[in-house]
This record gives structure tokens, C-alpha cells and sequence, in this order.
């Protein structure tokens, strides 16, 4: 067993098995005592990132915006928002974190820019037919005066994904009325991100998490949508290998092997690993894992599914249970319907939280224990559950303001980090400032400080399993195998002498082997309760 963790020049397919937390700056930690999180806030606690043993970060959107869309409304893809701090900052922040073993991955936003974009305020300041104009999807209206839409689609906020200017034109945009979608037919949109790449690569960013990687490309002619028509006029299209090759022939051309992580939402499994052959993106989130409901059954199948899907491409696969766009885990796995579907949110769900607390302490055993890497979402180390009686009136998130307000929105996973104290702002921030979105005044137990005093935290948890992650051997490869279990118990091995047992059924489990680590508590015999998962080590 080597005990040597793996500092980077060490280890050069670092995203092969990666743990990569997730910091969402404007929620992690506030350096500036202005309420908002920002670069300084997360270069003051990046020994706590070093401390819970993660290889890499990846950071929402840190560039210019107005922020409507929590900074996926980029106005300038080469600069830090003033919010956050400046670029010399980042190129510090990149700097800190490798000297600690910790990698850099930033979130490149390419479907569509802010309204605020040069390059949209220059459109805007042009006639229809104008060369500024041929960089967006601008078209003419339907009906007699153009006053209906050039289409029928429907924005993935809701609501028409059109909207229409004073001299008459619209222009699309797939998510807000502030995020024009980009040509991406248009040679300058292609080579402007290939050079975005390239100056974050020379920044010495080790990858690049591609935002909304499945919709850039469109059906020049923007038809009406057609249920079942392939190809689909916006997802998932062919000219988007093309794209993905180019920008991985750049990422290549890098030492020390930067990678290209796509946000591909499809449903189709096999339309999903195309994305992942050997010239084209290294890896993808896997939200299929994400959105499984707490079953032994459901979760045994989208593992057999995932592995089978990326060993023929050769690519690692990935487990997530959370991010900064979906309900946190703990309140997920505290209700009656513990799958993750946008559709399915609403306001009022009754939820369990300690029993959505001990599924997602042994959740986070099953994840860590699988082969490939795995993603962290800021907060999910502290057990955070979601906030759902945020005020209405300080909801941001477009997906809640153009429901019409019956959609929760993604507020409730966005707020601050509870550090250290008692009562709010939780050591978030340093001055009085309040934090843009209210913490809870029951957070005092779930600080970091609070948790590190105590051996059952779920951070403690946390912090005991990635270290075992990176000194048990067998977890760094990728030979994985099930184990003889009944239908309500997932038991794998890993390697010849390490195995994971998670038992999702009403009886306890017997126990032969040394126990490494447990999610919670055993019977007084020994055996593993419902809910529980366990670390164990053969002979
Ligand atoms: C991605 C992001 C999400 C954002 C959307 C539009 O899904 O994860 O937060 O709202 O793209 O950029």
C-alpha cells in the first residue's frame, strides 16, 4: 500500500481518477467582506481544499457579467468579474493551488454570451442583414407583421427562446433573454474560443469544464421541433465532434494533459460516449448516476451501464451526485422520490432530513469507491442540505423568475458556506456585509469548524474517505467487479483486498472482513444497517 499522495508531477493522467471538487466562487468564501464570495476568499482556504485531499478544482464562471445567470452570462471570456477579483488574482489562485497539489479547471461558457458581450452590443448596434448579426441566430418573425417567433422551440429555462428588438428582428437565446446563443456556423466563433482555450491553458488552467456542450450547434434553418426528428435542430448534433476535435487537438498540444470535461445532458447512453472517443473530450459528467433514484436495482444498472459505455471508447467514467444546477443531496435522498428531474421540483416537498443525511453518507462511500474520477460539489462535504424557504424576493435564478415563480429554482444550492461560529454569516464572510443569499439560522453544527471536531461529521467522513482514496492501491485502477449479494445490497471489489458493501435494504448485512470505513454506525453484532455503506479490506 503506498501512503505517498499524488502530487501532480507524479501523476500524469491525473483525470483518470481524479476527485474534483466543485467551487461555486460567489458562494465558497468572501475575502472582501462584501457578501459575495470571491478569488481571495477561496486563496485564504485553499489549505482547507489540501486538508480534504481533493487533486482538482473546478470553478463556475469567475469572468465579467451582470450575473444573470449566476456568470453563465459571460460578457468578457478573458477577465475575473471585479465581484470576484481580478485576472492577476486567478493566475495567483492557479498558481497557489498546483503548489498544493491541486489542479485548475475552469468552466467555459460557448453556446451563448451576455447581452452585455461586445460582440451582442455590436450587433445590437447594426440593421438586420449586418455582419455583427451573423455571429448570433438573428432571423425575421413569423405571422403578418413578425410579430410571432421565427419557431417553436422552448427555452431550457422555459418559455420562448426568442426574443424580438425595436427594428423588428429576434434573436435566440436557448436559456435567458440575456444569453444570445452564438452561430456557431460562423468561422469567427470557432477560432474566438479556440483562442479562449489557449489563453486559460496558458494560464495554466489543467482543463476546461465545457458548459451546455450538447447545444451549440443548430439546424441553419432553425426549424419547427418535430418530436423524434434526427437529427434534433439543437442537441446533440454532428458538427459538434468536429468542434470537440479541434479543441482536444489544442488541449494535446499542452504538457501535463489538460482536459476537456463536457456538461452533456442526453438521454441516449450511446449518443452520450460519442462524445467521449479517443480524439474528442476526456471525460463527461455523468448525471445519469446523478438522477437515480436511491435503489440497489437502479444504481446497479446505471453503474453496469456507465462502465459498459465508456470502456469501449477508453474513456474514465465519472459519479456525481450533485452540483451547482440540481437539489442537494441530503433533502434529494430525504424524500419519498429521491430521483433528481428538473420537471418534478416544487415548492413544499416534505422531506426527511436525517434520513436523507445517513443515505448520503453512505452515497458518498459508493461514489468514492467506484473506478474514475468523481465530482464534489462545494457544500456536500458538509452534509448542507438544500435551502428551501430562501425569501421569494431574493431568488436570482432565471429558471425560478420565468416560471412564473412555481419552479423552486437553483437558489437553494447556491448558498454561502457555513465556516466557523454560531449564527450567520458562519466565518462566510469577514465584515457584517450580508451574504447575497441568506444562510439558514440552524447552520451552527454544519460549519466546517463545528465539523472538524467531531469524528462522525459527515467532513470527517469525507476527509477519512479521500485520503483512503488515494492510499489504497486498488482504488486507482480500474478493475472493478460485483460480488454475490441479495437484490437490496450492492457489493463490489475492488482490486484483490478491498470491497464496498452498501446495503439499501430493511436488513442488516453480516460483516467478515476488517472494516476500513463505515458511512454510520454497525449493529451491536457487527452487521450494516440499512442505509450504511462500508470500506473493507480482504486478509
Ligand atoms: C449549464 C450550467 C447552468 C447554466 C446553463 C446556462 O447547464 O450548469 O448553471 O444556467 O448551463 O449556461
Amino acid at each position: 500500500m503506498g501512503q505517498q499522495s499524488r502530487l501532480p508531477s507524479e501523476h500524469p493522467h491525473w483525470w483518470r481518477d481524479a476527485a474534483i471538487y466543485q467551487v461555486y466562487p460567489r458562494s465558497f468564501a468572501d475575502g472582501d467582506g462584501d457578501g459575495t464570495g470571491d478569488l481571495a476568499g477561496v486563496r485564504a482556504r485553499l489549505p482547507y481544499l489540501a486538508e480534504l485531499g481533493v487533486d482538482a478544482v473546478w470553478f463556475n464562471p469567475w469572468y465579467p457579467s451582470p450575473m444573470a445567470d449566476g456568470g453563465y452570462d459571460v460578457a468578457d471570456y478573458r477577465g475575473v468579474d471585479p465581484l470576484f477579483g481580478t485576472l492577476d488574482e486567478a493566475e495567483k489562485l492557479i498558481a497557489e493551488a498546483l503548489g498544493l497539489g491541486i489542479r485548475t479547471v475552469v468552466d467555459i461558457v460557448p453556446n451563448h454570451v451576455s447581452d452585455q458581450h461586445p460582440w451582442f452590443r455590436a450587433a445590437l448596434a447594426t440593421s438586420p442583414g449586418s455582419p455583427e448579426r451573423e455571429l448570433f441566430h438573428f432571423r425575421p418573425g413569423r405571422g403578418e407583421g413578425g410579430e410571432l417567433p421565427p419557431n417553436d422551440w422552448v427555452s431550457e429555462f422555459g418559455g420562448c427562446p426568442w426574443t424580438r428588438l425595436p427594428d423588428g428582428e429576434w434573436y435566440l437565446h436557448l436559456f435567458a433573454t440575456q444569453q444570445p446563443d452564438l452561430n456557431w456556423a460562423h468561422p469567427e466563433v470557432r477560432s474566438e474560443h479556440e483562442e479562449i482555450l489557449r489563453f486559460w491553458f496558458d494560464r495554466g488552467a489543467a482543463g476546461v469544464r465545457i458548459d451546455s456542450a450538447a447545444l451549440l450547434a443548430k439546424d441553419p434553418a432553425l426549424p419547427d421541433f418535430v418530436r423524434g426528428r434526427d437529427p434534433h435542430p439543437f442537441t446533440d448534433r454532428e458538427e459538434l465532434h468536429d468542434i470537440y476535435r479541434s479543441w482536444r487537438a489544442i488541449a494535446d498540444e499542452y504538457p501535463g494533459e489538460r482536459i476537456l470535461v463536457g456538461e452533456v445532458w442526453l438521454p441516449d447512453a450511446e449518443r452520450f460516449a460519442r462524445y467521449l472517443r479517443p480524439d474528442e473530450l476526456h471525460t463527461a459528467f455523468n448525471f445519469d448516476f446523478l438522477a437515480r433514484p436511491w435503489e440497489a436495482r437502479a444504481l446497479r444498472e446505471s453503474i453496469d451501464g456507465t462502465l459498459a459505455l465508456h470502456a469501449p471508447v477508453g474513456a474514465p467514467t465519472t459519479w456525481v451526485l450533485c452540483n451547482h444546477d440540481v437539489t442537494r443531496t441530503v433533502t434529494r435522498y430525504g424524500r419519498r422520490d429521491t430521483r433528481f428531474d428538473f420537471a418534478g421540483k416544487t415548492f413544499g416537498t416534505p422531506t426527511d432530513l436525517a434520513l436523507g443525511r445517513r443515505r448520503a453518507r453512505a452515497a458518498a462511500l459508493l461514489s468514492l469507491a467506484l473506478p474514475g474520477a468523481v465530482y464534489l460539489y462545494q457544500g456536500e462535504e458538509l452534509g448542507l442540505p438544500e435551502v428551501e424557504d430562501l425569501p421569494l424576493d431574493r431568488l436570482q435564478d432565471p429558471m425560478h423568475l420565468r416560471s412564473g415563480g412555481t419552479d423552486p429554482g437553483r437558489d437553494g444550492c447556491r448558498v454561502p458556506l457555513p465556516w466557523s461560529g454560531d449564527r450567520p454569516p458562519y466565518g462566510f464572510s469577514q465584515a457584517p456585509a450580508e451574504p447575497w443569499l441568506p444562510q439558514p439560522a440552524d447552520w451552527a453544527d454544519l460549519t466546517v469548524e463545528a465539523q472538524s471536531a467531531r469524528a462522525d461529521s459527515m467532513l470527517t467522513l469525507y476527509r477519512t474517505a479521500l485520503r483512503l482514496r488515494r492510499t489504497e492501491v486498488a482504488l486507482r485502477g480500474d478493475e472493478f467487479g460485483w460480488l454475490p449479494s441479495a437484490s437490496e445490497v450492492l457489493a463490489f471489489r475492488r482490486g484483490a483486498d478491498f470491497r464496498c458493501v452498501v446495503n439499501f435494504g430493511p436488513r442488516p448485512v453480516p460483516l467478515e472482513q476488517e472494516v476500513l470505513l463505515a458511512s454510520g454506525p454497525l449493529t451491536a453484532d457487527r452487521q450494516l444497517p440499512t442505509d450504511t455503506a462500508v470500506w473493507l479490506r480482504v486478509g
